[in-house]
């Protein structure tokens, strides 16, 4: 059986760096505060000239040269992101050609935070499908433009940033020991949408809006979503949290992610963070977790990785992959 096993991944981060403290200069907060709510400790904001396809296209480079390939080996883009360079054409064509790919097809998702595991399911879906060999799976966000900077319940909580994996279709016995992408699982539930949105758009303002958050209440919901599918995944595979070697959560809330690696069980070395270094960077942040995983010597080939997600919608969903 066909399965999408990842070759690489690659990251991208904007260049300024912005501490809490910094912030403590803009709103009425406290580093303190920040911590001790969210875990964050630092974010990092795009300047003009980085966009979300500049930052993207970065990521994917730096996947392509961790795989040794070159644009000529893709067939799909993939782009999961929220905060795309313009309503249209997908930002995913601009990073193509950004790429110098003048071959196969690329588009963007949009499930939010959820972006990447919505995106990641999506390419494993074309490459066993037969309809391409390669993907670039790229999660890629500039959501500090579409902030409040007078809100200090959300301004502190997003960063920019960009992360990417390539895949790649390989023959597997279809059995739990395969390289690649072997169970999903994805929700969603529209009847939560006011509780993080952004107020506005091209068909009923006619703006960009900014994200508005009932943070309590998308506190409340994450921690049973997320265990929720990560147990259908576990069922689907027939293993347990025993079995996972490292579990790469959305970024979004240290909170969120003890509770929730402490509901399913799984140790917390094995929880790979990044929220105190990079905030919520929406879709990207799956990604770049799996990045700082793999650059600091931790997933390896042929680990057990399960990841999960959670966001606007909302959205929510869990992937295991065998490294
Ligand atoms: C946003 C979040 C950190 C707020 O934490 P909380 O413990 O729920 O805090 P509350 O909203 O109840 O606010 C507590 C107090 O802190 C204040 N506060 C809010 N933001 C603050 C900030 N940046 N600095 C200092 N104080 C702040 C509030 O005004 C409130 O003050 P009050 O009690 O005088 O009214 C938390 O709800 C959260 O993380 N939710 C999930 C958000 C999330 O992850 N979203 C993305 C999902 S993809």
């Amino acid at each position: 059986m066909i399965r999408s096993v990842v070759l690489s991944a690659g990251k991208s981060l904007p260049r300024r760096l912005v501490k809490n403290a910094e912030l403590e200069g803009v709103i009425e907060t406290s580093d303190a505060w920040i911590v001790q709510r969210t875990g964050i400790r630092q974010r990092y904001i795009a300047a003009d000239d980085e966009t979300t396809a500049s930052l993207g296209e970065a990521a994917a480079r730096a996947a392509l040269d961790a795989a040794g390939l070159t644009v000529d080996d893709i067939d799909l883009i993939v782009l999961a992101t929220s905060t795309p360079n313009n309503t249209f054409p997908a930002t995913a064509v601009e990073i193509q050609e950004r790429l110098g790919m003048r071959h196969g097809f690329a588009f963007d998702m949009q499930a939010v935070c959820s972006g990447f595991v919505y995106a990641i399911n999506t390419a494993d879906l074309y490459l066993r499908g037969g309809m391409a060999k390669r993907a670039i799976v790229i999660g890629s966000e500039t959501f500090s433009r579409i902030l409040d900077w007078e809100d200090r319940s959300t301004c502190v909580l997003f960063g920019d940033g960009a992360g990417a994996v390539i895949l790649e279709a390989q023959e597997g016995e279809g059995t739990i020991g395969d390289r690649g992408i072997l169970a999903a699982s994805l929700r969603s539930d529209g009847s939560h949408r006011e509780k993080l949105y952004v107020d506005g758009g091209p068909s009923t303002t006619r703006t960009v809006g900014v994200l508005r958050m009932e943070g309590r209440e998308v506190f409340k919901h994450a921690v049973g979503m997320i265990t929720d599918v990560v147990v259908s995944v576990f069922e689907q595979a027939g293993i347990t949290a025993d079995d996972i070697d490292w579990f790469v959560p959305h970024q979004a809330n240290k909170r969120i992610i003890d509770a929730s690696a402490k509901k399913l069980g799984i140790a917390d070395e094995k929880v790979v963070i990044t929220v105190d270094q990079h905030g919520n960077t929406s879709a990207a942040s799956v990604p770049l977790a799996l990045c700082e995983g793999v650059e600091t010597g931790r997933i390896k080939k042929g680990d057990l990785v399960l990841l999960e997600a959670m966001g606007g919608g909302f959205t929510w969903g869990a992937v295991l992959v065998r490294w």
